[in-house]
């Protein structure tokens, strides 16, 4: 049994994933490790180290050919360095490459988490079969995969599809980059902080939402919240999903005008708050863009659901493995 590895790091979360090739395209996820990310890197490698380890001394049979690790960046894949995410405070150029494969002894891979989410949707998901596809995450920040001619487009120093930093809007919502950039609008740390912006506004003008009834209740909204106040109808709500439609649709434009990709797909908040953005997308990516452009691609929501973080992360080992044997 073929066995791959997966390490996808995340701000406030790490998952380490342990995933069976069936020899056929496929891959089951036979073993799975959550953990909060220690804030230390050291600490927070030695116990994705220990807990890969607890789970391959589980199997009875296999044998680990490669580990894939997915994080926000900047980074730098080449030489396997964290290089401070804001996410990640204290991840200043953090070897993580070279502890995994001393250990494991094994070819160890690092990537842009939006691009290992593109690699697993275009392997696994919504975007099989493509050859131009995106990927946009839209969770925490916001980032872009790009699979570009079928491969992965990584641009010359990693830094391809970091869309979420262009600007806007001179003012506006910060989310992890610029005030006013695509982050800021189409991310859950920004649609909080639009949340609080309206909501103060009406807590001043002695009008508040239902989602958030006193000044002290600001500092406590999530995009989470505010998704479930849209669902329930608050007219607030619902304007602030709207207008973070608004962007995305002219994220997907720009992205639409420049690649002109055959299919975008797009993660975790769109697809649970689709009802209320889709059609506002769609029609915003059709009015901004070229009519042959926007015509030619198919938007959608990502097929991996819950479980994208551990494909993505398993797709990066693979992704590594084909690449080694020349095997694009
Ligand atoms: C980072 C990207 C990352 C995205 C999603 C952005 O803030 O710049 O590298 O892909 O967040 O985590
Ligand atoms: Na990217």
């Amino acid at each position: 049994m073929k066995l791959l590895a997966g390490i996808d790091i995340g701000g406030t979360k790490c998952a380490v994933s342990l995933g069976a090739l069936d020899g056929e395209g496929g891959i089951a996820i036979i073993g799975k490790t959550r953990m909060p990310t220690p804030s230390a890197p050291e600490a927070a490698i030695a116990r994705m180290i220990d807990a890969l380890e607890e789970q391959l001394g589980k199997l009875a049979e296999g044998e680990l050919s490669a580990i894939g690790i997915s994080c926000g960046g900047p980074l730098d894949s080449r030489r396997g360095l964290v290089l401070s995410p804001p996410n990640l405070p204290g991840w200043d150029a953090v070897d993580i490459v070279t502890p995994f494969a001393d250990r494991f002894g094994v070819p160890v891979a690092l990537q842009n988490d939006a691009n290992a989410c593109a690699l697993a949707e275009w392997k696994w998901g919504a975007g099989r079969g493509c050859r131009n596809m995106i990927f946009l995450t839209f969770g925490t920040g916001m980032g872009a995969g790009l699979i570009l001619n079928g491969a992965l487009y990584s641009g010359t120093n990693d830094q391809a599809g970091e869309v979420g930093h262009i600007r806007l809007e001179p003012k506006g919502p910060v989310g992890y980059g610029k005030a006013g950039s695509f982050e800021g609008f189409c991310s859950g740390g920004g649609i909080a902080q639009l949340a609080r912006m309206m909501a103060e506004e009406r807590l001043n003008e002695g009008d508040p939402p239902s989602f958030c009834r006193t000044t002290e209740e600001l500092p406590l909204l999530t995009a989470e919240l505010v998704g479930r106040a849209a669902e329930r109808g608050d007219p607030i709500a619902i304007e602030i999903y709207r207008l973070s439609a608004r962007k995305l649709g002219r994220a997907l434009a720009l992205l639409v005008d420049i690649l002109n990709p055959e299919r975008i797909v797009i993660g975790s908040i769109y697809g649970r708050q689709r009802a209320i953005m889709e059609p506002v997308v769609l029609a915003e990516m059709h009015r901004e863009s070229l009519p042959l452009s926007a015509s030619a691609c198919e938007v959608m929501q990502a097929g991996l659901g819950e479980h994208i973080g551990d494909y993505a992360s398993l797709s990066v080992a693979i992704n590594h493995l084909n690449e080694k044997g020349g095997n694009r």
